[in-house]
């Protein structure tokens, strides 16, 4: 049996986790590079759990520039099983209204400036992003979500662009008109990395505008984004907090085989 280690990447508006106890920073270092900052590690209701700023502290770091592959080192080095990306996003669909939590189960990946494997050269790795959300992790935040009271969604699909400028609203309107549910700069290359670091992956996209595709919303501005961030975040601590009081306390096999994606995934010959 393995022991559950709680990971939680904090997104825009998320920079600590109040309720942690015990809390010690570690500073691990990676072959990878430099993480968006030390992790801090604690633990709530008994429950370790290690939590990563993704932009930095005082959100230093754009999305392009944030180091994915020092982030999922670090938290794979500290003992993650389960990770949770809470991010901000817009949504493409009226039923998603600001205030949403959005537990996507898809992705569409629109970045290109980012590096999004641990393998290449010498060693070479597929592994299966068909179901890159690990499905008991969704259900363990949907039940924390109705737990708390908060508005969410199960599953849709997450556009991720490259940014950091938003979408024009031709991209916009076609990426409503593929039926997408929400559109953030962040939750790729991290899913695929984790899966590749065989951490199961959930991600909570949090809804602070309706993009710019809304006749009612003509363009997304930061001061817009702001204004329902602070709220989300609110929710999304005592989210947190729920889902570490009622989480396992032994690692989950994973469904999806998130746990162990490698077992299928190697193809470069061992070295004889
Ligand atoms: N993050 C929050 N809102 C967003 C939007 N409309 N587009 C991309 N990323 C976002």
């Amino acid at each position: 049996m393995t022991k559950a280690v709680l990971g939680i990447i904090g997104g825009s508006g998320i920079y600590d986790l109040p309720g942690l106890e015990n809390v010690r920073e570690e500073a691990i270092t990676s072959p990878w590079g430099e993480p968006s900052a030390p992790l801090r590690r604690g633990e709530m209701a008994g429950l370790p759990i290690v939590f990563l700023p993704r932009h930095g502290h005082g959100h230093a770091l754009s999305p392009s520039d944030i180091n994915y592959r020092a982030n999922i080192d670090v938290l794979k080095r500290a003992g993650v099983t389960d990770l949770v990306a809470l991010s901000a996003c817009g949504s493409f669909k009226e039923e998603l209204p600001p205030g949403t939590f959005v537990l996507v189960d898809q992705f569409v990946d629109r970045t290109h400036k980012r590096e999004s494997s641990f393998f290449g050269r010498g060693c070479v790795a597929h592994v299966s992003m068909a179901h890159p959300v690990s499905p008991l992790l969704a259900r363990h935040l949907a039940a924390a979500a109705e737990a708390e009271d908060i508005a969410f969604a199960r599953g849709g699909t997450y556009l991720c662009m490259e940014g950091p400028q938003f979408s024009s609203l031709a991209e916009s309107l076609t990426y409503k008109a593929q039926g997408y549910s929400v559109i953030g700069m962040t939750n790729m290359p991290e899913a695929k990395l984790a899966r590749e670091a065989e951490i199961c992956y959930a991600s909570v996209a949090m809804v602070t505008d309706f993009d710019c595709w809304h006749p009612a919303h003509d363009a997304v501005t930061v001061q817009d984004i702001i204004r329902v961030l602070n709220s989300n975040a609110e929710k999304a601590k005592a989210l947190v907090a729920r889902l570490a009081r009622d989480f396992p306390r032994e690692h989950e096999p994973c469904p999806v085989g998130s746990d162990r994606a490698l077992d299928t995934a190697l193809i470069t010959a061992p070295a004889a």
